[in-house]
């Protein structure tokens, strides 16, 4: 179950349409329900259920692979092998999960909670240009300049949800910012207090500014694994212009901390969002990291779809063909290479001026200078 800082659950982070709302519904109904128990039918059954194209598009183009797939492998492995996998590695690879009959490994089962992947709050320190006052407060102040309403503080005790955490195997902590959020200290102490510590899963995405707490560590010591994510789109002044309100120096700070209290049953990864700013330099941060100790198979690469602004699909002509051209030697894997070829040659979905004008109005209201400067010569003043 996935559930929003508004507290609407869905899905997945994929999903768009709602399966209900934890403020009217408790979330045991809402995973028992007759549209979820539908869902669970359809994905027996091998029929589409409405609002998961974008991974059905995928299993299409990518040899069954997808995010859906991807996860059924994962959990199947947790499942019936007791066997936590890499997250999210390979899935770029063109394995193929196509043959596998899904249904026959999961009909047997009952249906139970196994995973929440939570945006407890949208408290966050950044407002990073690709996020919105849905999940960061930060965002408020600026969106109620560009003429947004923003969307409202949420800010829930970790027990409001409804959950029963110590019977949840796997717990993700999206946020806002996991770390400056006072229900991550809520989920430490239940986790903490839990006779069954050593079987949990828990996984955290963080922007890199803030170290959790001493007691949020000693918990990390005793589960089953951490997947520690990471977000970082670039290396230095660009990534603290893009994730606004970031510094530099305190990033590798913190990476480096992370890296050296690693233990073995940690996955310490990276996540980093390509979008019209870093396209052409995602190298210097991928030998950057690898220079760090951060394995290639650890570093996870999205393309930015929305806001549509942000997307590489919607660069000027000029622009793609010379990020084509960087392409044909930049050192950086295949896979990712040739996921920004194929999806940079897409036809844009609205015209450039419109991520001029977003770029400039943020740089008014911020006062930033766009450090890329060969992506700033197509971005005219004009466009405000
Ligand atoms: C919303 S953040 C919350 C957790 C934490 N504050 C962080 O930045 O990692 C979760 C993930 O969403 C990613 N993200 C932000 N804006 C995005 C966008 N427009 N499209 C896809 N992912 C995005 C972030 O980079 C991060 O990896
Ligand atoms: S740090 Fe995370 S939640 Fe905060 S603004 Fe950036 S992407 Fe959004």
């Amino acid at each position: 179950m996935h559930v929003k800082p508004n507290k609407d659950v869905h899905l997945c982070s994929r999903k768009s349409i709602p399966l209900g709302n934890i403020n009217d519904t408790a979330p045991n109904e809402i995973f028992h329900s007759v549209e979820m128990d539908d869902v669970r039918e359809k994905m027996l059954n091998g029929k589409c259920v409405a609002g998961c194209e974008k991974c059905y598009h995928e299993e299409s183009i990518n040899n069954g692979q997808s995010l859906r797939t991807f996860m059924n492998n994962w959990f199947d492995q947790l499942i019936h092998h007791n066997n936590v996998l890499p997250w999210k590695e390979g899935f770029l690879e063109r394995t193929s999960n196509a043959n596998v009959n899904w249904a026959s490994k999961f009909k047997h089962l009952t249906p139970s909670i196994k995973w929440v992947a939570l945006h407890a709050s949208n408290v966050c320190n950044l407002a990073c240009r690709g996020c919105y006052s849905l999940l960061s407060t930060k965002w408020r102040k600026d969106e109620e300049k560009l003429g947004i309403n923003p969307y409202p503080l949420q800010n829930p005790k970790l027990n409001d949800f409804g959950f029963n955490f110590k019977n949840i195997d796997f717990v993700t902590m999206y946020g806002g910012e996991p770390f400056y959020m006072k229900q991550n200290n809520e989920l430490t102490n239940v986790m903490s207090d839990a006779d069954n510590t050593s079987d949990k899963i828990l996984q955290y995405f963080t922007n890199g500014m803030i170290l959790p707490s001493n007691e949020t560590f000693d918990v990390w010591r005793d589960i089953k694994k951490l997947h520690l994510i990471m977000s970082i789109d670039s290396y230095g002044v660009e990534n603290d212009y893009f994730r606004y309100g970031s510094k530099w120096s305190t990033i590798e700070e913190n990476l480096n901390i992370f890296l050296d209290k690693q233990l073995p049953h940690w996955e310490i990864r990276i996540s980093t969002l390509i979008n019209i700013y870093n396209v052409k330099t995602l190298n210097i941060l991928h030998q950057w990291l690898i220079q760090k100790g951060v394995p290639e198979t650890h570093i996870d690469y999205n393309l930015c779809i929305y806001p549509q602004e942000l997307d590489i699909r919607n660069l000027p002509n000029k622009y793609k063909d010379s990020v084509v051209g960087t392409y044909k030697d930049i050192n950086l894997p295949n896979n990712l290479k040739n996921l920004v070829l194929e999806h940079i040659k897409l036809e844009p979905t609205i015209d450039f001026i419109a991520s001029s004008a977003f770029s400039k109005k943020l740089d008014l209201l911020r006062n930033q200078l766009n450090p890329v400067t060969e992506l700033e010569t197509y971005m005219t003043k004009d466009t405000i």
